[in-house]
């Protein structure tokens, strides 16, 4: 498979000041050595706790961070190291999908307003009458029927349903080739949920564009991906294709993410608590150890040693623990 993205050993450190009085600075490892790739039209889902990086990585990919180690790649070239020209052609083929449809979207704009303005930007000679046309057909493509009637409304007007399939239809006017969706259903009505998620798998088959999908939720991200990679504290510790993933985890923690997904009831298979089980003050703070460690039923003094290396056990199922080595 072709990758259009493809991380190597990137790390991002945040250093974060903790407590009132004594101001304890703490550093924090949000990505800590990552590879990743993703494929020409994959949808690779990437799941994990909350603080476990990967809005970060979401940033990271779309060249809105910078790193203190290792490179991305868009279509082979190094996205830190693009000039202004280049960077200016990578923003327009690649776009993101926000959690918050009530925050993400400027509520003295009028929908026609924050549609057009991404394509503007990019077609700077275009003429208005095929600037609504392109919003137009935009809107139809996201189901927002008949279109025209949106067009001069304000996201108050809108119900959460329909802010975030504008947020989605200004993300896509430019037909980016790469998109990341940052947990794009997490805040919106059970019931509204998979209507957003088939558009978004609608839109790999219209565009044929890949994306990065980022979710705490499994049932939510193996509906929607070819692969799910699975992060915990900045790192990537397994990867498959989603129905082998969701069938056979086998990383400790994997396991305990799947077995925290609810019983397979209608109601309650989109619940999005975060996973609770595991919520803890553990941060990465760049060891040379397993990021499971403090956790994990089976630790071995080696895990604590060293970082366990990312093999592969058959299948494409790659997973990096000691146990499997
Ligand atoms: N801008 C920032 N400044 C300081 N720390 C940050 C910043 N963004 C993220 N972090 C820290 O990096 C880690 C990963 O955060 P994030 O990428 O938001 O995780 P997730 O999206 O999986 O919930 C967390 O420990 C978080 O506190
Ligand atoms: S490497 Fe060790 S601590 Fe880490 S998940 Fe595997 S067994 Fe557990
Ligand atoms: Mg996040």
């Amino acid at each position: 498979m072709d990758s259009i993205v493809e991380l190597r050993n990137v790390t991002k450190i945040f250093t974060n000041t903790q407590g009132i009085i004594k101001r304890k600075k703490r550093t924090v490892y949000a990505l800590h050595d990552v590879n990743l790739s993703i494929g020409e039209k994959e949808i690779l889902g990437l799941i994990g706790e909350s603080g476990s990086g990967k809005t970060t990585l979401g940033l990271a990919v779309l060249k809105l961070l910078d790193l203190e180690g290792g490179e991305i790649l868009f279509r082979g070239k190094d996205i830190l190291n693009m000039k202004k020209k280049e960077t200016f052609r990578f923003r327009e083929k690649t776009e993101m999908i926000f959690q918050d449809p009530y925050g993400s979207l400027n509520p003295v704009q009028s929908v026609y307003k924050i549609i057009s303005t991404p394509y503007k930007v990019f077609n700077k000679n275009a003429k208005e009458r095929d600037v609504i046309e392109r919003v137009i057909d935009t809107l139809e493509m996201v189901g927002l029927n008949p279109p025209e009637q949106y067009l001069a409304k304000y996201p108050n007007q809108l119900s959460g349903g329909q802010r975030q399939r504008v947020g989605i239809a200004r993300a896509i006017i430019t037909n980016p080739e790469f998109l990341v969706a940052d947990e794009p259903v997490s805040m919106l009505d059970v019931s509204l949920r998979a209507d957003v998620l088939n558009i978004l798998l609608e839109l790999r088959e219209k565009l044929g564009s890949s994306m990065l999908f980022i979710s705490h939720d499994i049932a939510v991200t193996q509906y929607v991906s070819d692969r799910i990679a699975v992060m915990h504290l900045g790192q990537i510790v397994e990867i498959a294709e989603s129905t082998e993933l969701v069938n056979n985890p086998l990383h400790p923690y994997t396991q305990t993410l799947i077995s925290s997904i609810p019983i397979p009831d209608p109601e309650r298979r989109w619940d999005t608590s975060e996973p609770k089980v595991l919520a803890g003050e553990y941060v990465n703070e760049g060891k040379d150890e397993c990021s499971f460690a403090n956790k994990c039923p089976f630790v071995m003094d080696k895990c604590r040693r060293s970082r366990p290396k990312m093999i592969e056990k058959g299948n494409k199922h790659y997973v990096a623990c000691y146990l499997y080595e």
